[in-house]
Protein backbone atom coordinates (compact mmCIF):
# COMPACT_ATOMS: atom_id res chain seq x y z
CA UNK A 1 0.00 0.00 0.00
CA UNK A 2 1.51 3.38 -1.08
CA UNK A 3 0.27 6.86 0.76
CA UNK A 4 1.08 8.18 3.53
CA UNK A 5 -2.34 9.88 4.16
CA UNK A 6 -6.07 9.68 3.82
CA UNK A 7 -8.55 12.06 2.64
CA UNK A 8 -11.92 12.64 2.92
CA UNK A 9 -14.13 15.20 1.29
CA UNK A 10 -17.13 16.51 2.94
CA UNK A 11 -20.14 17.87 0.66
CA UNK A 12 -21.99 19.88 3.32
CA UNK A 13 -24.78 22.15 2.90
CA UNK A 14 -23.36 25.16 2.91
CA UNK A 15 -19.59 24.31 1.78
CA UNK A 16 -17.82 21.41 0.62
CA UNK A 17 -14.39 20.76 2.10
CA UNK A 18 -11.24 18.36 1.88
CA UNK A 19 -9.29 17.30 5.15
CA UNK A 20 -6.05 15.07 4.78
CA UNK A 21 -5.22 12.83 7.85
CA UNK A 22 -2.20 11.30 8.94
CA UNK A 23 -2.08 7.71 10.31
CA UNK A 24 -2.32 9.10 14.03
CA UNK A 25 -5.83 10.91 13.16
CA UNK A 26 -4.36 14.39 13.21
CA UNK A 27 -5.44 17.10 10.48
CA UNK A 28 -2.61 17.71 7.96
CA UNK A 29 -4.39 20.27 5.84
CA UNK A 30 -7.79 21.83 5.40
CA UNK A 31 -9.40 23.93 2.51
CA UNK A 32 -13.14 24.71 2.54
CA UNK A 33 -15.30 26.49 -0.02
CA UNK A 34 -19.04 27.68 0.23
CA UNK A 35 -21.28 27.36 -2.52
CA UNK A 36 -24.95 29.48 -3.18
CA UNK A 37 -28.01 28.56 -1.24
CA UNK A 38 -30.58 29.04 -3.97
CA UNK A 39 -34.01 30.20 -2.61
CA UNK A 40 -36.35 29.98 -5.98
CA UNK A 41 -39.51 30.53 -3.60
CA UNK A 42 -39.90 30.40 0.25
CA UNK A 43 -39.67 26.99 1.88
CA UNK A 44 -37.50 25.77 -1.78
CA UNK A 45 -33.87 25.52 -1.61
CA UNK A 46 -31.84 24.57 -4.14
CA UNK A 47 -27.80 23.84 -4.84
CA UNK A 48 -26.41 24.03 -7.73
CA UNK A 49 -24.59 20.36 -8.39
CA UNK A 50 -21.80 21.53 -10.96
CA UNK A 51 -20.87 24.44 -9.04
CA UNK A 52 -20.56 22.04 -6.21
CA UNK A 53 -18.25 19.47 -8.01
CA UNK A 54 -16.20 22.96 -9.08
CA UNK A 55 -15.81 23.75 -6.00
CA UNK A 56 -14.67 19.82 -4.52
CA UNK A 57 -12.18 19.77 -7.39
CA UNK A 58 -10.72 23.15 -6.31
CA UNK A 59 -10.47 22.18 -2.45
CA UNK A 60 -9.04 18.74 -3.30
CA UNK A 61 -6.31 20.36 -5.01
CA UNK A 62 -5.62 23.19 -2.58
CA UNK A 63 -5.96 20.53 0.43
CA UNK A 64 -3.05 18.53 -1.39
CA UNK A 65 -0.95 21.41 -2.36
CA UNK A 66 -1.42 22.70 1.51
CA UNK A 67 -0.39 19.18 2.50
CA UNK A 68 2.71 18.97 0.17
CA UNK A 69 1.97 15.49 -1.25
CA UNK A 70 0.30 14.59 -4.91
CA UNK A 71 -2.98 12.07 -5.23
CA UNK A 72 -0.12 9.48 -4.87
CA UNK A 73 0.04 10.42 -1.38
CA UNK A 74 -3.38 9.25 -0.24
CA UNK A 75 -3.86 5.27 0.59
CA UNK A 76 -7.55 6.25 -0.03
CA UNK A 77 -9.97 8.96 -0.23
CA UNK A 78 -13.77 8.89 1.52
CA UNK A 79 -16.69 11.04 1.05
CA UNK A 80 -19.26 12.10 3.33
CA UNK A 81 -22.48 14.19 2.31
CA UNK A 82 -25.04 16.35 3.71
CA UNK A 83 -27.63 13.85 3.31
CA UNK A 84 -31.45 13.48 1.71
CA UNK A 85 -30.23 16.45 -1.05
CA UNK A 86 -31.22 15.21 -4.45
CA UNK A 87 -29.08 14.97 -7.81
CA UNK A 88 -30.65 13.98 -11.24
CA UNK A 89 -28.51 14.15 -14.13
CA UNK A 90 -28.00 12.86 -17.44
CA UNK A 91 -26.06 9.48 -17.93
CA UNK A 92 -24.23 10.66 -21.47
CA UNK A 93 -23.14 14.06 -20.79
CA UNK A 94 -22.81 14.28 -17.18
CA UNK A 95 -25.20 17.53 -16.42
CA UNK A 96 -27.51 17.71 -13.88
CA UNK A 97 -31.17 18.10 -15.19
CA UNK A 98 -32.29 20.72 -12.85
CA UNK A 99 -31.03 21.84 -9.46
CA UNK A 100 -30.78 19.64 -6.57
CA UNK A 101 -33.08 19.61 -4.19
CA UNK A 102 -32.02 20.28 -0.65
CA UNK A 103 -32.98 18.38 1.98
CA UNK A 104 -34.22 21.93 3.81
CA UNK A 105 -36.28 22.32 1.05
CA UNK A 106 -40.59 21.86 1.59
CA UNK A 107 -41.92 21.47 -1.32
CA UNK A 108 -42.90 17.98 -1.45
CA UNK A 109 -45.76 18.72 1.50
CA UNK A 110 -48.87 18.29 -0.99
CA UNK A 111 -46.88 14.42 -1.99
CA UNK A 112 -46.40 13.49 1.39
CA UNK A 113 -50.24 14.21 2.02
CA UNK A 114 -51.47 12.32 -1.14
CA UNK A 115 -48.37 9.31 0.48
CA UNK A 116 -50.12 9.61 4.11
CA UNK A 117 -53.66 8.57 2.03
CA UNK A 118 -52.44 6.17 -0.34
CA UNK A 119 -50.06 4.24 1.34
CA UNK A 120 -50.35 5.11 5.39
CA UNK A 121 -47.58 6.37 7.71
CA UNK A 122 -47.19 3.59 9.92
CA UNK A 123 -46.41 1.28 6.88
CA UNK A 124 -43.81 3.95 5.66
CA UNK A 125 -42.07 3.70 9.14
CA UNK A 126 -42.16 0.38 9.55
CA UNK A 127 -40.71 -0.20 6.22
CA UNK A 128 -37.99 2.49 6.08
CA UNK A 129 -37.38 3.50 9.75
CA UNK A 130 -38.72 7.25 8.86
CA UNK A 131 -41.39 9.57 9.03
CA UNK A 132 -43.36 10.88 6.35
CA UNK A 133 -41.74 14.18 6.36
CA UNK A 134 -40.26 16.88 2.99
CA UNK A 135 -36.74 15.85 4.72
CA UNK A 136 -36.02 12.28 2.92
CA UNK A 137 -34.87 12.51 -0.97
CA UNK A 138 -37.45 9.81 -2.60
CA UNK A 139 -40.52 12.19 -2.63
CA UNK A 140 -37.98 15.23 -4.00
CA UNK A 141 -36.76 12.84 -6.98
CA UNK A 142 -40.71 12.17 -7.55
CA UNK A 143 -40.95 15.98 -7.45
CA UNK A 144 -38.60 16.15 -9.96
CA UNK A 145 -39.88 13.27 -12.83
CA UNK A 146 -43.23 15.07 -12.22
CA UNK A 147 -42.21 18.66 -12.79
CA UNK A 148 -39.16 18.56 -15.42
CA UNK A 149 -40.72 18.30 -18.60
CA UNK A 150 -39.51 14.51 -20.32
CA UNK A 151 -38.05 13.83 -16.99
CA UNK A 152 -39.95 10.10 -16.21
CA UNK A 153 -39.72 9.18 -19.62
CA UNK A 154 -35.63 9.34 -19.88
CA UNK A 155 -35.70 7.93 -15.92
CA UNK A 156 -37.32 4.68 -17.77
CA UNK A 157 -34.94 4.54 -20.76
CA UNK A 158 -32.22 4.58 -18.47
CA UNK A 159 -30.52 8.22 -20.08
CA UNK A 160 -30.84 10.28 -16.41
CA UNK A 161 -29.53 9.04 -13.01
CA UNK A 162 -30.30 9.67 -9.57
CA UNK A 163 -28.29 10.23 -6.43
CA UNK A 164 -27.55 11.81 -3.60
CA UNK A 165 -24.53 13.75 -2.84
CA UNK A 166 -22.31 10.53 -2.22
CA UNK A 167 -23.46 9.28 -5.32
CA UNK A 168 -22.62 12.52 -7.27
CA UNK A 169 -19.26 12.62 -6.13
CA UNK A 170 -18.30 9.27 -6.78
CA UNK A 171 -20.23 9.26 -10.57
CA UNK A 172 -17.80 11.89 -11.05
CA UNK A 173 -15.10 10.66 -9.35
CA UNK A 174 -14.87 7.63 -10.69
CA UNK A 175 -17.85 6.62 -13.24
CA UNK A 176 -19.47 4.36 -10.87
CA UNK A 177 -22.89 4.87 -10.15
CA UNK A 178 -23.21 3.72 -6.34
CA UNK A 179 -24.72 4.72 -2.86
CA UNK A 180 -24.36 3.43 0.48
CA UNK A 181 -26.27 1.90 3.01
CA UNK A 182 -26.25 5.15 5.25
CA UNK A 183 -27.17 7.29 2.48
CA UNK A 184 -30.07 5.24 0.95
CA UNK A 185 -31.27 4.48 4.38
CA UNK A 186 -32.49 8.48 4.21
CA UNK A 187 -34.45 7.96 0.42
CA UNK A 188 -37.67 6.37 2.07
CA UNK A 189 -36.81 4.01 -0.71
CA UNK A 190 -34.30 1.31 1.03
CA UNK A 191 -35.88 -1.64 3.30
CA UNK A 192 -34.50 -0.92 6.45
CA UNK A 193 -33.85 -4.46 6.92
CA UNK A 194 -33.48 -5.48 3.61
CA UNK A 195 -30.86 -3.13 2.93
CA UNK A 196 -32.35 -2.61 -0.63
CA UNK A 197 -34.28 -1.23 -2.83
CA UNK A 198 -37.63 -1.71 -2.04
CA UNK A 199 -40.17 -2.68 -4.84
CA UNK A 200 -43.21 -1.44 -3.26
CA UNK A 201 -41.85 1.93 -1.85
CA UNK A 202 -40.73 2.46 -5.62
CA UNK A 203 -44.43 1.70 -7.07
CA UNK A 204 -45.82 4.35 -4.44
CA UNK A 205 -43.53 6.82 -5.05
CA UNK A 206 -43.52 6.06 -8.69
CA UNK A 207 -39.70 6.16 -9.04
CA UNK A 208 -38.09 3.83 -11.81
CA UNK A 209 -35.63 1.67 -10.94
CA UNK A 210 -33.36 2.38 -13.76
CA UNK A 211 -32.06 5.53 -12.32
CA UNK A 212 -31.37 4.25 -9.23
CA UNK A 213 -27.06 3.76 -8.03
CA UNK A 214 -26.30 0.46 -6.94
CA UNK A 215 -26.27 0.63 -2.68
CA UNK A 216 -23.08 -0.61 -1.56
CA UNK A 217 -21.48 -0.63 2.13
CA UNK A 218 -20.23 2.12 3.42
CA UNK A 219 -16.29 1.65 3.59
CA UNK A 220 -15.43 -0.77 0.50
CA UNK A 221 -13.23 0.79 -2.47
CA UNK A 222 -16.51 1.51 -5.09
CA UNK A 223 -13.84 2.63 -7.65
CA UNK A 224 -10.35 4.36 -9.04
CA UNK A 225 -10.72 8.21 -9.39
CA UNK A 226 -9.49 9.80 -12.24
CA UNK A 227 -8.78 13.90 -12.65
CA UNK A 228 -7.94 15.79 -9.40
CA UNK A 229 -7.67 12.24 -7.33
CA UNK A 230 -6.16 10.14 -10.13
CA UNK A 231 -5.60 6.80 -8.99
CA UNK A 232 -6.69 7.35 -5.23
CA UNK A 233 -9.07 4.11 -4.51
CA UNK A 234 -12.55 6.08 -3.37
CA UNK A 235 -12.92 3.93 -0.07
CA UNK A 236 -16.03 4.95 1.82
CA UNK A 237 -19.21 7.07 1.55
CA UNK A 238 -21.29 7.98 4.81
CA UNK A 239 -23.86 10.30 5.13
CA UNK A 240 -22.55 13.38 7.19
CA UNK A 241 -24.02 12.82 10.28
CA UNK A 242 -23.31 8.72 9.82
CA UNK A 243 -19.47 9.75 9.75
CA UNK A 244 -19.46 12.11 12.83
CA UNK A 245 -21.05 8.87 14.75
CA UNK A 246 -17.74 6.62 12.96
CA UNK A 247 -15.25 9.93 13.75
CA UNK A 248 -16.39 10.13 17.08
CA UNK A 249 -16.00 6.23 17.38
CA UNK A 250 -19.13 5.96 18.79
CA UNK A 251 -19.09 1.91 17.88
CA UNK A 252 -20.77 0.38 21.07
CA UNK A 253 -24.79 0.14 21.45
CA UNK A 254 -25.49 2.90 23.72
CA UNK A 255 -22.86 5.31 22.78
CA UNK A 256 -24.38 8.95 20.76
CA UNK A 257 -22.92 12.07 19.83
CA UNK A 258 -24.84 15.53 18.71
CA UNK A 259 -22.89 17.56 15.90
CA UNK A 260 -23.55 21.19 15.37
CA UNK A 261 -23.73 22.15 11.59
CA UNK A 262 -26.27 23.90 9.57
CA UNK A 263 -28.23 21.61 11.43
CA UNK A 264 -27.48 19.51 14.58
CA UNK A 265 -28.27 15.57 14.46
CA UNK A 266 -28.22 13.46 17.52
CA UNK A 267 -27.08 9.90 16.82
CA UNK A 268 -27.26 6.67 19.28
CA UNK A 269 -25.57 3.42 18.40
CA UNK A 270 -28.28 0.88 18.78
CA UNK A 271 -26.39 -1.94 17.58
CA UNK A 272 -27.33 -4.65 14.78
CA UNK A 273 -30.84 -4.20 15.25
CA UNK A 274 -33.34 -1.53 14.17
CA UNK A 275 -35.01 0.31 17.36
CA UNK A 276 -38.28 1.85 16.22
CA UNK A 277 -38.89 4.96 17.73
CA UNK A 278 -42.59 5.99 19.09
CA UNK A 279 -41.49 9.46 19.95
CA UNK A 280 -40.75 11.15 17.02
CA UNK A 281 -36.82 9.49 16.24
CA UNK A 282 -35.69 8.36 13.36
CA UNK A 283 -34.52 4.91 12.95
CA UNK A 284 -31.69 4.79 10.42
CA UNK A 285 -28.57 2.61 9.42
CA UNK A 286 -25.44 4.31 11.21
CA UNK A 287 -22.49 2.16 8.49
CA UNK A 288 -21.83 -0.98 7.40
CA UNK A 289 -18.42 -2.07 6.96
CA UNK A 290 -17.99 -4.52 3.81
CA UNK A 291 -18.49 -8.07 4.96
CA UNK A 292 -20.15 -7.39 8.19
CA UNK A 293 -23.85 -6.74 9.31
CA UNK A 294 -25.03 -3.19 9.85
CA UNK A 295 -25.41 -0.89 13.15
CA UNK A 296 -28.36 1.14 13.39
CA UNK A 297 -28.88 4.45 15.23
CA UNK A 298 -31.84 6.42 16.69
CA UNK A 299 -31.36 9.49 15.39
CA UNK A 300 -33.01 13.10 16.80
CA UNK A 301 -32.68 15.75 13.49
CA UNK A 302 -32.90 19.46 13.93
CA UNK A 303 -33.10 21.47 11.12
CA UNK A 304 -31.80 24.81 11.98
CA UNK A 305 -28.83 25.31 14.48
CA UNK A 306 -25.93 26.77 12.70
CA UNK A 307 -28.58 28.59 9.80
CA UNK A 308 -30.07 29.97 12.41
CA UNK A 309 -26.45 32.37 13.50
CA UNK A 310 -26.09 32.65 9.65
CA UNK A 311 -29.55 33.96 8.99
CA UNK A 312 -28.69 36.60 11.74
CA UNK A 313 -25.90 37.51 10.11
CA UNK A 314 -27.19 36.80 6.23
CA UNK A 315 -30.56 37.85 6.51
CA UNK A 316 -30.88 40.70 9.92
CA UNK A 317 -27.10 42.16 9.32
CA UNK A 318 -26.83 41.40 13.04
CA UNK A 319 -23.11 39.96 13.22
CA UNK A 320 -20.83 39.94 10.41
CA UNK A 321 -19.04 36.40 11.40
CA UNK A 322 -20.62 33.80 12.79
CA UNK A 323 -17.99 33.80 15.64
CA UNK A 324 -19.42 36.79 16.50
CA UNK A 325 -22.76 35.90 17.83
CA UNK A 326 -20.53 34.19 20.78
CA UNK A 327 -19.52 37.86 22.04
CA UNK A 328 -23.09 39.34 20.95
CA UNK A 329 -24.76 37.40 23.46
CA UNK A 330 -21.72 37.62 26.12
CA UNK A 331 -23.28 41.38 25.99
CA UNK A 332 -26.38 40.79 28.09
CA UNK A 333 -26.91 38.21 31.12
CA UNK A 334 -29.44 36.40 30.14
CA UNK A 335 -32.17 36.13 27.21
CA UNK A 336 -34.34 39.38 28.52
CA UNK A 337 -37.25 36.84 28.06
CA UNK A 338 -37.16 36.50 24.40
CA UNK A 339 -37.27 33.04 22.74
CA UNK A 340 -36.37 32.49 19.02
CA UNK A 341 -38.02 28.99 17.05
CA UNK A 342 -36.13 28.74 14.14
CA UNK A 343 -38.69 26.58 11.82
CA UNK A 344 -37.11 27.53 9.16
CA UNK A 345 -38.23 23.99 7.15
CA UNK A 346 -40.81 23.30 9.30
CA UNK A 347 -40.09 21.43 12.60
CA UNK A 348 -38.25 17.91 12.73
CA UNK A 349 -37.49 16.04 15.52
CA UNK A 350 -39.31 14.90 17.61
CA UNK A 351 -42.31 17.21 15.98
CA UNK A 352 -42.38 16.75 12.65
CA UNK A 353 -44.19 19.19 11.49
CA UNK A 354 -43.81 21.07 8.04
CA UNK A 355 -46.38 23.59 7.84
CA UNK A 356 -44.89 25.17 11.38
CA UNK A 357 -43.13 28.42 10.92
CA UNK A 358 -40.66 29.99 12.61
CA UNK A 359 -41.08 32.80 15.75
CA UNK A 360 -40.02 35.20 17.94
CA UNK A 361 -42.01 35.17 21.06
CA UNK A 362 -41.21 37.45 24.09
CA UNK A 363 -40.28 40.66 22.71
CA UNK A 364 -40.68 43.74 24.67
CA UNK A 365 -39.07 47.22 24.07
CA UNK A 366 -36.36 45.84 26.61
CA UNK A 367 -34.65 43.31 23.89
CA UNK A 368 -31.59 43.86 22.48
CA UNK A 369 -29.83 42.38 19.70
CA UNK A 370 -27.40 41.07 22.81
CA UNK A 371 -30.86 39.22 23.78
CA UNK A 372 -31.69 38.08 19.93
CA UNK A 373 -28.27 36.66 19.62
CA UNK A 374 -28.56 34.74 23.05
CA UNK A 375 -31.85 33.29 22.28
CA UNK A 376 -30.66 32.54 19.00
CA UNK A 377 -27.91 30.12 20.59
CA UNK A 378 -30.43 29.39 23.42
CA UNK A 379 -32.56 27.70 20.41
CA UNK A 380 -29.80 24.47 19.56
CA UNK A 381 -29.43 23.54 23.44
CA UNK A 382 -33.27 23.89 23.69
CA UNK A 383 -33.48 21.96 20.60
CA UNK A 384 -31.32 19.28 21.67
CA UNK A 385 -33.13 19.01 24.83
CA UNK A 386 -36.44 18.30 23.24
CA UNK A 387 -34.44 15.56 20.87
CA UNK A 388 -32.58 14.10 24.16
CA UNK A 389 -35.77 13.52 25.93
CA UNK A 390 -37.48 11.74 22.84
CA UNK A 391 -34.37 9.14 23.03
CA UNK A 392 -34.53 8.81 26.58
CA UNK A 393 -38.37 8.03 26.15
CA UNK A 394 -37.29 5.68 23.02
CA UNK A 395 -34.61 3.81 24.47
CA UNK A 396 -34.03 1.63 27.93
CA UNK A 397 -30.88 3.31 29.04
CA UNK A 398 -30.87 7.39 29.84
CA UNK A 399 -28.01 9.30 27.96
CA UNK A 400 -25.52 10.13 30.61
CA UNK A 401 -23.08 12.07 28.45
CA UNK A 402 -23.08 13.85 25.62
CA UNK A 403 -20.21 13.73 22.79
CA UNK A 404 -20.44 16.72 20.62
CA UNK A 405 -18.59 18.45 17.58
CA UNK A 406 -18.93 20.10 14.41
CA UNK A 407 -18.02 24.33 13.70
CA UNK A 408 -20.95 25.72 16.86
CA UNK A 409 -18.76 23.59 19.44
CA UNK A 410 -16.46 26.37 19.26
CA UNK A 411 -18.64 28.36 21.13
CA UNK A 412 -17.79 27.53 24.73
CA UNK A 413 -21.59 29.84 26.22
CA UNK A 414 -23.66 27.72 23.94
CA UNK A 415 -21.51 24.68 25.41
CA UNK A 416 -22.50 25.70 28.85
CA UNK A 417 -26.16 26.50 28.00
CA UNK A 418 -26.31 22.83 26.63
CA UNK A 419 -24.42 20.99 29.85
CA UNK A 420 -27.16 23.50 31.57
CA UNK A 421 -30.33 22.58 30.09
CA UNK A 422 -29.30 18.43 29.56
CA UNK A 423 -28.14 18.59 33.10
CA UNK A 424 -25.50 15.87 31.99
CA UNK A 425 -22.06 16.52 30.62
CA UNK A 426 -21.15 17.82 27.29
CA UNK A 427 -17.55 16.71 26.43
CA UNK A 428 -16.04 17.88 23.11
CA UNK A 429 -13.64 15.69 20.97
CA UNK A 430 -10.06 16.99 20.18
CA UNK A 431 -10.80 16.64 16.67
CA UNK A 432 -14.26 18.97 16.14
CA UNK A 433 -13.96 17.84 12.05
CA UNK A 434 -15.50 14.66 13.20
CA UNK A 435 -17.37 14.01 10.00
CA UNK A 436 -14.27 14.57 7.62
CA UNK A 437 -12.42 11.82 10.04
CA UNK A 438 -15.03 9.45 10.05
CA UNK A 439 -15.05 9.58 6.32
CA UNK A 440 -11.46 8.82 6.45
CA UNK A 441 -11.50 6.36 9.27
CA UNK A 442 -13.89 4.24 7.35
CA UNK A 443 -12.01 4.64 3.74
CA UNK A 444 -8.93 4.03 5.80
CA UNK A 445 -10.06 0.85 7.14
CA UNK A 446 -10.91 -0.50 3.73
CA UNK A 447 -7.78 -0.33 2.57
CA UNK A 448 -6.05 -1.26 5.70
CA UNK A 449 -4.45 1.77 6.14
CA UNK A 450 -5.84 1.48 9.79
CA UNK A 451 -6.30 -2.28 10.60
CA UNK A 452 -9.81 -1.85 12.51
CA UNK A 453 -11.91 -0.26 14.99
CA UNK A 454 -10.21 -0.76 18.54
CA UNK A 455 -7.09 1.80 16.41
CA UNK A 456 -9.51 4.33 15.86
CA UNK A 457 -11.50 4.21 18.66
CA UNK A 458 -7.74 4.20 20.81
CA UNK A 459 -6.82 7.23 19.02
CA UNK A 460 -10.20 9.23 20.37
CA UNK A 461 -9.52 12.20 23.08
CA UNK A 462 -11.74 14.97 24.53
CA UNK A 463 -10.20 18.35 24.81
CA UNK A 464 -12.90 19.81 26.91
CA UNK A 465 -16.14 19.26 29.13
CA UNK A 466 -18.86 21.10 30.44
CA UNK A 467 -21.12 20.52 33.31
CA UNK A 468 -24.41 21.34 34.41
CA UNK A 469 -24.72 24.49 36.93
CA UNK A 470 -28.41 25.69 36.34
CA UNK A 471 -30.44 25.54 38.79
CA UNK A 472 -33.20 22.83 38.58
CA UNK A 473 -36.08 24.92 39.27
CA UNK A 474 -34.71 27.18 36.77
CA UNK A 475 -33.88 24.94 34.24
CA UNK A 476 -37.94 23.79 34.44
CA UNK A 477 -39.11 27.29 34.07
CA UNK A 478 -37.15 27.88 31.16
CA UNK A 479 -38.16 24.94 29.86
CA UNK A 480 -41.85 25.47 29.95
CA UNK A 481 -41.35 29.11 28.54
CA UNK A 482 -39.39 27.36 25.27
CA UNK A 483 -42.23 24.97 24.83
CA UNK A 484 -44.82 27.65 24.79
CA UNK A 485 -42.88 29.50 22.16
CA UNK A 486 -42.46 26.14 20.15
CA UNK A 487 -46.29 25.68 20.42
CA UNK A 488 -46.76 29.13 18.90
CA UNK A 489 -44.84 27.53 15.44
CA UNK A 490 -47.25 24.92 15.13
CA UNK A 491 -50.24 27.50 15.12
CA UNK A 492 -48.78 29.03 12.21
CA UNK A 493 -50.48 27.56 9.73
CA UNK A 494 -51.69 28.84 6.44
O1 LIG B 1 -29.61 15.47 6.87
C1 LIG B 1 -29.00 16.69 6.59
C2 LIG B 1 -27.60 16.70 7.09
O2 LIG B 1 -26.91 15.63 6.56
C3 LIG B 1 -26.95 18.05 6.80
O3 LIG B 1 -25.80 18.21 7.50
O4 LIG B 1 -23.81 19.36 8.35
O5 LIG B 1 -24.58 19.81 6.03
O6 LIG B 1 -25.89 20.62 7.98
P1 LIG B 1 -24.97 19.61 7.45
Amino acid sequence: MTGEYVAAIDQGTTSSRCIVFDRAGGIVAVAQREHRQIFPRPGWVEHDAEEIWANVERVVRDALADAGTGPDGLAAVGITNQRETTVVWDRATGRPVANAVVWQDTRTGPLLRELAESYGEERLRARTGLTLATYFAGPKLRWLLDNVDGLRERAERGEVLFGTMDSWLIWKLTGRHVTDVTNASRTMLMGLETLDWDPELLDALRIPAAMLPQIRSSAEVYGTAHGVLDGVPVASALGDQQAALFGQTCFQPGEAKCTYGTGSFLLLNTGASPVPSSHGLLTTVAYRIDGQPAAYALEGAIAVTGSLVQWLRDNLGLISSAAEVEELAATVDDNGGCYVVPAFSGLFAPHWRSDARGVIAGLTGYITKGHLARAALEASAWQTREVVDAMNADSDVALRRLRVDGGMTANGLLMQFLADVLAVPVVRSRITETTCLGAAYAAGLAVGFWPDLATLRAQWRSDAQWESRMDPAHRERELGRWRKAVARTLDWVD
